[in-house]
């Protein structure tokens, strides 16, 4: 906080806070199937989104943005709709959140320190991570500035530690479906991005089963299609 004591000194203070609490809690670019799941079943080391669970980021893949930060500098990628939303999915971050099985396929108590995430030396996030968890592990720092917090004490204690995190940024809810469902069951997500792709998978994680979402106070806000996606947000309002 600004370190300002002269006259205007509350206003800059009052300004801060309603500025840090403008803070969103966002999904952004969360593919989901036209029946619904968000992820295959069976994860495994070969299969990192579930058996089948790839042919739900297909938009994603070919996109300037993605490209640039996974494939050629973004030079063969595509612009367009599907580039509009990789790119806004990406503004203005302070903190991510995810839970243990996006971070990665082992499961019950860590084994060892060596598994650090799909994403090689240096992840995607360049943010602090809060990572869900029921097995404590010490943080650790990657390269680009990706720092992996793992929280033991449930959603709102990574929600309240990745805002102070954030520094007044948003703070992206990056999945999977297990953790996501927790945020909205809550009605703390403030806006959900899905996109939903032209693929059944018949089995795996469901995103929004048995979730009244209009009673949780959620409405579409948006929606458009490309070639590979239809993309929905759906924007929080209050309860009814
Ligand atoms: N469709 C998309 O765009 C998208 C995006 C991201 C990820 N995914 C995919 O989604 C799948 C993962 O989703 P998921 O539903 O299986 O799991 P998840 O939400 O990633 O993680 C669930 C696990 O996180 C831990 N956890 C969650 N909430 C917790 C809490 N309140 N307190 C303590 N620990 C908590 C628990 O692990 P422990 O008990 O083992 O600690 C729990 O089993 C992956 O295949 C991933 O690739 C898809």
């Amino acid at each position: 906080m600004p370190d300002d004591v002269s006259p205007g000194g509350d206003l800059v203070r009052r300004a801060f806070r309603s500025v840090s609490s403008m803070s969103k809690l966002r999904v952004q670019a969360f593919s989901i199937s036209i029946d619904g799941y968000g992820a295959g079943p069976g994860q495994n080391l070969d299969n990192p989104m579930g058996v089948g669970g790839m042919a739900l980021h297909q938009w994603v893949l070919g996109t300037k943005t993605f490209q640039a930060m996974h494939g050629d500098g973004g030079a063969g990628g595509e612009g367009g709709v599907d580039d509009d939303f990789a790119v806004r999915s990406f503004q203005n971050l302070g903190a991510w959140i995810m839970g243990r099985n996006m971070f990665g396929p082992i499961r019950g108590p860590w084994p060892d320190h060596d598994w650090q995430g799909w994403w090689g030396p240096n992840p995607p996030y360049h943010t602090p991570v809060f990572v869900l968890t029921h097995h404590p592990r010490p943080s650790f720092t990657m390269e680009g500035g990706t720092t992996f917090h793992f929280v033991t004490d449930g959603i709102q204690a990574a929600l309240t530690r990745a805002r102070e995190a954030a520094g007044g940024r948003d703070v992206r809810l990056g999945g999977g479906t297990a953790t996501v469902r927790q945020y909205l069951r809550e009605g703390l997500i403030d806006e959900l991005h899905l996109a939903i792709a032209p693929v059944l998978l018949g089995a795996g994680e469901h995103l929004l089963a048995g979730l009244d979402l209009p009673k949780l106070g959620y409405t579409c806000t948006e929606h458009v299609a490309s070639d590979k996606a239809t993309h929905v947000v759906l924007t929080k309002g209050p309860v009814r």
